[in-house]
């Protein structure tokens, strides 16, 4: 465009959610190829997982969040800079306490939510119950005449991921997600923390514009220069558009998760702005 502020299609940003060890981890191994479930310690995902992922479906970005119990607020944060909520549920389990608070969480967030009825490898499995529990919360399936698509998944065998990964992006592309990547940089903080060498680690999620490395951000109550930016895979990048998560190096502090960030054009300005942010 002329302006330079076109907007383009973005990747949709997918928040996993549901209750503990229903499979939301070995969901996101099995559509990324990875392992990250078995490594955690005690099997719990403690913190938000940020991944950009090509699905076959399209590009999504991906949120893995915790379902312990501890983690209400984390799940809020998730839910809140989100297009889709996946909501795990396991067919040998059914609707529990983090469920329900997931539907919560994605209605006062007013995201579209696709269930996933995840372990359908089970012989427990019961998928006719999960549907029951979850019409009794108002959300009914579409083939009981609601508008929620509820796909019957197993995480290890990878039985209808496919379906899953169709569902979600039949679901974002009724949303018509855009986003101007020639903006200056803003977005959320999904989390930080200070790592021993390389000071302030925080990884943000890019909503609007580009952010690249030498910009000058200020996020919550923390400013500073990035100084090196990597993705999920560790791999350097300089720049990352629209849904984009990556780690940033440089920031003078550890922003919350949750935050806004946005790029300034100059760093006395970033520090003004995150002074008076500290202040209050
Ligand atoms: P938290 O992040 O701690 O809330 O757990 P989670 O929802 O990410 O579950 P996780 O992926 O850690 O899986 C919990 C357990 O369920 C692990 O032992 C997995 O191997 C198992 N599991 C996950 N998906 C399936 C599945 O489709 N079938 C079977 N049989 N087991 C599964
Ligand atoms: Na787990
Ligand atoms: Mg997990």
């Amino acid at each position: 465009g002329h302006d330079g502020k076109d907007k383009e299609k973005r990747a949709p940003v997918v928040s996993v959610m549901g209750h503990v060890d229903h499979g939301k981890t070995s969901l996101l191994d099995y559509i990324r190829r990875t392992k990250v479930a078995s490594g955690e310690s005690g099997g719990i995902t403690q913190h938000i997982g940020a991944y950009h992922v090509e699905t076959g479906h399209g590009m999504v970005s991906f949120l893995d969040t915790p379902g312990h119990a501890a983690f209400t607020a984390m799940r809020a944060r998730g839910a809140q800079c989100t297009d889709v909520v996946i909501l795990v549920v396991a067919a040998d389990d059914g609707v529990m306490p983090q469920t329900k608070e997931a539907v919560d969480h994605a209605r006062s967030a007013g995201v579209p939510i696709v269930v996933a009825i995840n372990k359908m490898d089970k012989e427990e499995a019961d998928p006719d119950r999960i549907k029951t529990e979850l019409a009794g919360m108002d959300v009914i399936p579409e083939d009981w005449g609601g508008e929620v698509q509820f796909v019957p998944v197993s995480a290890h065998t990878g039985a209808g991921i496919d379906d899953l990964l169709e569902a979600v992006l039949l679901q974002a592309e009724i949303l018509e997600l855009e986003a101007s990547p020639d903006a200056p940089a803003k977005g959320v903080v999904v989390e930080s923390s200070l790592e021993r060498g390389r000071g302030s680690v925080a990884t943000v999620l890019v909503q609007n514009g580009t952010l690249r490395q030498g910009d000058t951000i200020v996020a919550g109550a923390c400013f500073g220069k990035v100084r090196a930016m990597t993705n999920e895979a560790g791999k350097q990048v300089k720049d990352a558009g629209p849904s984009i998560p990556v780690e940033i190096l440089g920031l003078n502090g550890t922003p919350n998760a949750g935050d806004e960030f946005f790029a300034v054009a100059d760093e006395k300005k970033a520090k003004e702005l995150a002074e008076f942010r500290q202040s209050r």
